[in-house]
């Protein structure tokens, strides 16, 4: 006899331990955003002896305190709004989040028999926000050797599962790829992972993501950047430019150039920093050949030393080099290349 009871009991605190109690889990808080729709992601379990009571009879409500009845809840969703009861699903989704307020919410389950329950055990705090967080950016910032595989993550939450935010990168550097992703509290988020090659072309230029949040109510869109700019390096001194430019005389010419410091004069990169050309070897910025103004330099400090002579006939049939000079221990002349400029007469062919 006081085996079988001690069975009974056993059996009993373990079945009440794995499920057999009412509990429910949805996420602590989410945020709103105003005229959207919104889905609050829960589950619930109840007393194993009322199991069986789980039927298409079941109903779900919601309401701002945790007392209350069918009659007087605040939100009394349709079965379409609700995940399915019978699997312990009370998932539900507002399409229109009027209807809601700045509250917590409790949710109470109401079958045509014996089960009726209010879990008050936990509630889900709505709040309405007007402007949607920031995306997140993985990594947030990016400083990477030159050749490098970059892969970059930008991910935004999507409280309405049905319209998630679009993610767009700006520039697109390569291919990306989306999904929907889980929360460890079941909510929802967009995320966009962009792989791409890290060159000298993308040092010092904004990457950003764009999340666009379309509303349900008929309100405009609303969106939401985050970027970082990438320090992209070779970490030695070195410059790109092409070997020869055929320039026609009295015309302009552009020289595309980006060069690169050692990782120390990294922080000696700055406004005072200035281009010189020449054609002899060595030179500095007393004798340089050309000393080309800000406007007709790219952005140094982002190692662009692209050059634009608006008048090619300063330029002689040589071979010219690049020098940087700042106004700290930064003065430097790239004698690992240079660009011959060669002419070719007015009407002349290219041929
Ligand atoms: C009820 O659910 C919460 C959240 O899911 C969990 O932490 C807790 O352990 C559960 N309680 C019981 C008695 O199952
Ligand atoms: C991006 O890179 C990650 C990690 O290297 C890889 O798992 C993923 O498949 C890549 N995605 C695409 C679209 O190439
Ligand atoms: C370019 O410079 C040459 C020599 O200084 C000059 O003769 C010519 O008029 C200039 N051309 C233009 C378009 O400014």
């Amino acid at each position: 006899m006081a085996g079988t009871l001690t069975f009974l009991l056993i059996s009993s605190l373990l079945q009440d331990a794995l499920c057999g109690t009412f509990n429910i889990s949805m996420p602590q808080n989410i945020n709103v955003l105003r005229g959207s729709c919104v889905t609050i992601p829960c589950s619930f379990d109840v007393e194993s002896r009322f199991e069986d009571n789980l039927d298409d009879t079941c109903k779900a409500y919601w309401s701002d305190s945790p007392l209350f009845s069918s009659r007087n809840a605040k939100l009394k969703p349709t079965k379409e709004m609700t995940g399915d009861l019978k699997k312990k699903d009370c998932t539900t989704t507002f399409n229109n989040a009027d209807f809601l307020q700045s509250t917590k919410y409790y949710f109470r389950l109401e079958c045509n028999n014996a089960l009726k329950y209010i879990f008050s055990q936990a509630g889900v705090d709505i709040s309405f926000i007007d402007v949607p967080p920031s995306p997140t950016l993985t990594p947030s910032t990016l400083e990477v050797k030159e050749g490098t595989s970059v892969s970059l993550t930008c991910s935004a939450p999507a409280p309405c599962w049905s319209h998630p935010p679009a993610l767009t990168w700006s520039p697109n550097l390569g291919q990306s790829q989306e999904t929907l992703q889980e929360n460890q509290d079941k909510t929802k988020v967009k995320t966009s992972v962009m792989n791409f090659t890290a060159s000298h072309l993308h040092h010092g230029n904004k990457i950003s993501c764009t999340a666009v949040y379309q509303k349900q109510d008929g309100s405009p869109d609303v969106t939401a950047e985050t970027s970082l700019t990438p320090d992209i390096s070779s970490g030695t001194w070195g410059i790109k430019m092409p070997q020869n430019i055929n320039v026609m005389s009295g015309t302009c010419v552009t020289i595309p150039c980006f060069f690169d410091v050692a990782s120390n004069h990294k922080i000696n990169l700055d406004d005072t920093c200035k281009a010189y050309w020449s054609d002899s070897l060595p030179f500095n910025s007393g004798n340089a050949k050309l000393k080309p103004t800000k406007d007709m330099t790219g952005d140094l400090t982002k190692k662009d030393c692209t050059t634009t002579f608006n008048n090619a006939s300063l330029l002689q049939r040589s071979k010219y080099y690049f020098r940087l000079e700042c106004d700290n221990a930064l003065k430097y002349t790239f004698t690992q290349a240079g660009v011959d400029i060669s002419f070719i007469g007015e009407g002349g062919s290219l041929s």
